[in-house]
């Protein structure tokens, strides 16, 4: 495998192998000295072109870990800001002989194009509305952590389904045996929605009782591209946010899941982003251990022991 663009193109069995190294890293995470000598040599770029907290510093930590080098580039502070092309950027950080690109950009399909500008390994860290595979990863980790598996799991997704998160989330929840349920304004799902393996539902009332998670997706507040998708947030919070009333009665096992980052008071009340179910904390955690799987996967030839016991005997 030499890049990571889309949950799409992943077996079940590779999610699994991504959740299984994902374990190994974690472990290093516990030591004092939290690093292994996977990747040393290795040089990973970060390039944003979009606002990130948690994927963008999760990725930087996780190659640190591995022990790469790091470079980080956002559209702000480089020369894109001069009017220089995607193009000529891609191939510009390429030549000087870098192994991976992390990539995030507001256009659907960047991280695929790339793949045609570099000879590094290009990872999707969300593009548009199209995927955020290392999101779901993290994800199935948090779940497959706390409940020791997804199959056969049900789990409740709620809002804006145009969400790059929802899309890479349904698919990698349902190739790992999960039942997924769908609840969103009209407006909030996309036109082939049908043809999504979801079961829509139209109150989330109706399920809160019968959900091993329920995952708050988020929304923008803002209007985008001049429309704004409902009436009003108050109304937005009143049928499709997780209340304080609604999560008393959501199932006393369900997890709380939100990607980040929250408004709180919409998608979900500070009491239920608050409550011990809300997993919120974890998932960001899961970030850097998904993160060090994704480039050893993509950048290492060599066995995840290998690298486990090295690291373990140096710290
Ligand atoms: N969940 C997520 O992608 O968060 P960031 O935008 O902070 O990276």
């Amino acid at each position: 495998m030499k890049h990571l663009l889309s949950i799409e193109d992943l077996e079940p069995a590779e999610i699994h192998e991504f959740l299984d190294l994902a374990d190994s890293f974690a472990e290093v995470q516990q030591r004092e000295i939290p690093k292994v000598p996977a990747l040393r040599g290795k040089t990973v770029v970060m390039a944003f072109f979009q606002d990130s907290t948690r994927t963008r510093s999760s990725f930087d930590i996780a190659s640190r870990r591995l022990s790469a080098d790091v470079v980080n580039f956002s559209a702000s502070t480089s020369s894109v800001n001069k009017g220089e092309s995607l193009r000529d950027t891609i191939q510009t950080v390429s030549a000087m002989g870098i192994d991976a690109i992390v990539i995030r950009h507001s256009s659907s399909g960047v991280p695929q194009q790339i793949t045609n500008w570099t000879d590094a390994s290009v990872v999707n860290a969300g593009d548009g509305q199209h995927q955020h595979p290392t999101q779901a990863l993290l994800d199935c980790l948090t779940i497959r952590n706390k409940l020791g598996d997804l199959q056969g799991k049900r789990i409740l997704i709620c809002g804006d389904l145009f969400q790059r998160v929802a899309r890479s989330n349904i698919l990698a929840f349902t190739k790992l045996g999960a039942e997924v349920l769908v609840c969103a304004p009209k407006t909030m799902r996309p036109i082939d929605i049908a043809t999504w393996p979801v079961t829509i539902i139209e109150n989330m009332d109706d399920v809160l009782a019968d959900v091993d998670a329920v995952y708050l997706l988020r929304i923008f507040t803002k209007e985008r591209n001049g429309v704004q998708l409902v009436p009003s947030l108050r109304e937005y919070r009143t049928l499709y946010g997780l209340t304080a009333e609604r999560a008393v009665r959501l199932n006393p096992k369900a997890l709380i899941m939100h990607p980040g980052p929250m408004n709180r008071g919409i998608e979900l009340d500070p009491e239920a982003a608050d409550d011990p179910r809300s997993v919120v904390e974890d998932m960001v955690g899961a970030g850097v251990p998904v993160r060090m799987a994704v480039l050893f996967k993509l950048l290492s030839s060599v066995q995840v022991e290998t690298v486990v016991d090295q690291g373990k005997a140096k710290g």
